[in-house]
């Protein structure tokens, strides 16, 4: 479907700033069509013939609407718009006395001129023309709320006319505005109270506010009743600036443990400051579920903050007891094990730092891949390099992955590249020597980590050129407690695939395939 600004781009020549205000008409016009229990269509003239194009239609939320079709997108001329010629020729609200059929629909047709006033305050010209067309079908004898809302209605169609209405925007409004339905209270241009709906009424008993509110200063009411004094006295000036003839932002009022969000407006038809509408809402479920869902998100990040400590404390004590025993097995066991919890509080760092449960995950990766490099007992230091990018990672596939990639690392640094035997003991760790390639010198250790996203896999690889597998391995079963780590996280946790292979150009070559669409919706889940 087209866009009001697209329609109007292409059938008439309305400037950009005529436009822009056709624009603020329909984002506040609901209240009106709500008040006047009638669809609004906004008009506008196309060149030339007479014709009118509907640019936007809106439809009441309390009366049933006189258009089951959508009327945006008509071109109409002739007797069936003459009511808009009207309008926009005369610069003068159109009524009309005798009903409309649609059908089987009875209708009242209406036509409001738009007028965008200058910039310096002078009546413009008519840009566009409100049609307000009410479905009679229904009406009966108007109620006491019929009949307020409806002189409301006529207050302000009139201030569309004079271009006082709707009022300029308040930037970063993000909740919501109250609805006509929510609660309308109508003021006197002393601030008093002339109307109050039933849920108006309500709104105010739930701030502690009983009697009726009629004949009450509202200023004076909002004042007392706010918990806080400075939000008390806020209130207060919104209503006063509204009543003479501003409209102020939004503001909302605590009392009792109940939230109102309030939205006054002044009411100034033919450019005399009348009164004010103000438009309540009890938004005390919202805001206690806001703030339900910021400490519950502040409770999740202080519980990664304590695994994170905890996990710190366990390696700490591991690493005391790899100190006091002498066997160099036992020692070199405990020192791994050291490692593999602190990649874990790694994760969990990152976690209790972020917002949500994803994790940008690369400078996770950096930060395991230095602490393997320190483990090599090569004379040569083992190169690390990250290529491409894991980006933004589940907490579950994050903690499961980190695991891995820490396996992956050490052994590449541990095997790929072990110590040079030593003279005296033979049969000491690494065994034989490794293979120096002959020719050209050796090539500088280096571990390579590669990560790219395609079709919703995450593919990474972890690439050494150091002496490679031994030639018995066995790629599918082989390795000790580090490789079925690895093989337990990625079939199970991760449902992925991990291969470990002789490298191209020599070394080792370990490439694993994890897919994220089904990890993402479970972490979603
Ligand atoms: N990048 C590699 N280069 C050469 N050999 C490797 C490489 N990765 C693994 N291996 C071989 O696979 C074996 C099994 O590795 P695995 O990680 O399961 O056990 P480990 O490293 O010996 O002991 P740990 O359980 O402490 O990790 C290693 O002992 C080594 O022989
Ligand atoms: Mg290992």
């Amino acid at each position: 479907m087209s866009t009001l600004r697209d329609l109007a781009e292409e059938h008439t020549r309305l400037r950009p700033a005529d436009i822009d205000h056709l624009h603020r008409i329909a984002g506040d016009w609901q209240l009106l069509s709500d008040l006047s229990f009638a669809d609004l269509l906004l008009w506008v003239p196309v060149d030339g013939d007479g014709a009118f194009l509907c640019v936007a239609q809106v439809r009441p939320t309390t009366a049933p609407t006189a258009y089951l079709d959508d009327q945006v997108g008509r071109i109409v001329g002739g007797p069936e718009v003459a009511h808009l010629e009207v309008a926009h020729r005369q610069g003068r609200i159109w009524r009309e006395g005798d009903p409309v059929w649609y059908g089987d629909v009875p209708a009242r047709h209406e036509a409001i001129p738009v007028r965008l006033r200058t910039t310096d305050g002078e009546a413009g010209e008519v840009i566009a023309v409100v049609g307000r067309d009410t479905n009679l079908s229904t009406a009966r004898t108007p109620s006491q709320l019929e009949l307020n809302y409806l002189t409301t209605a006529d207050d302000l169609a009139q201030m569309i006319a004079d271009g006082t209405f709707p009022p300029p925007r308040h930037p970063g409004e993000t909740t919501s505005a109250p609805r006509v339905g929510d609660g309308l209270v109508r003021l006197d241009a002393g601030g008093k109270v002339t109307y109050a709906s039933p849920n108006a009424q309500s709104a105010y008993r739930r701030l502690g506010y009983a009697s009726h509110l009629v004949g009450e200063d509202l200023a004076a009411l909002h004042r007392r009743l706010a918990s806080d004094p400075l939000e008390g006295t806020d209130a207060a000036n919104g209503i006063l600036a509204a009543l003479r003839g501003e409209a102020p932002p939004r503001r909302e009022i605590d009392a009792r443990g109940a939230t109102m969000l309030t939205r006054a407006l002044p009411l100034m038809p033919a450019g005399v400051p009348i009164g004010a509408l103000v438009l309540v809402r009890d938004i005390t479920e919202v805001r206690r579920r806001d703030r339900a869902l910021i400490t519950k998100d502040a409770t999740i990040r202080e519980i990664h903050h304590r695994v994170k400590n905890n996990l710190q404390t366990v390696a700490a004590l591991l690493r005391l007891q790899a100190r006091r025993v002498s066997m160099p097995e036992a020692r070199i066991a405990l020192e791994e094990s050291v490692r593999r919890v602190a990649s874990i509080a790694l994760v969990h760092e990152t976690l209790s730092m972020s917002s949500d449960e994803a994790v940008e995950f690369d400078g996770i990766v950096d930060r395991v891949a230095s602490a393997a490099t320190e483990v090599a007992a090569t004379e040569a230091t083992v190169g690390m390099r990250r290529e491409g990018s894991f980006g933004v990672l589940p907490a579950e596939v994050a903690t499961s992955l980190v695991m891995v990639l820490n396996e992956l690392l050490l052994n590449a640094v541990e095997h790929g590249f072990p110590p040079p035997p030593e003279p005296t003991d033979p049969t000491g760790p690494g065994g034989s020597a490794p293979a120096e390639p002959e020719g050209a010198g050796p090539a500088a250790p280096e571990v390579v980590v590669s990560a790219h996203r395609f079709r919703k896999m995450l593919h990474v690889s972890v690439t050494d050129n150091g002496r490679g597998l031994p030639p018995d391995f066995d790629a599918e079963r082989g390795g000790n407690l580090g490789l079925q780590i690895v093989r337990a996280l990625v079939t199970g946790e991760l449902r992925g695939t991990i291969e470990l292979r002789d490298g191209a150009k020599g070394g080792t070559e370990a490439t694993l395939v994890v897919p994220l669409a089904r990890n993402e919706s479970r972490s979603a889940g």
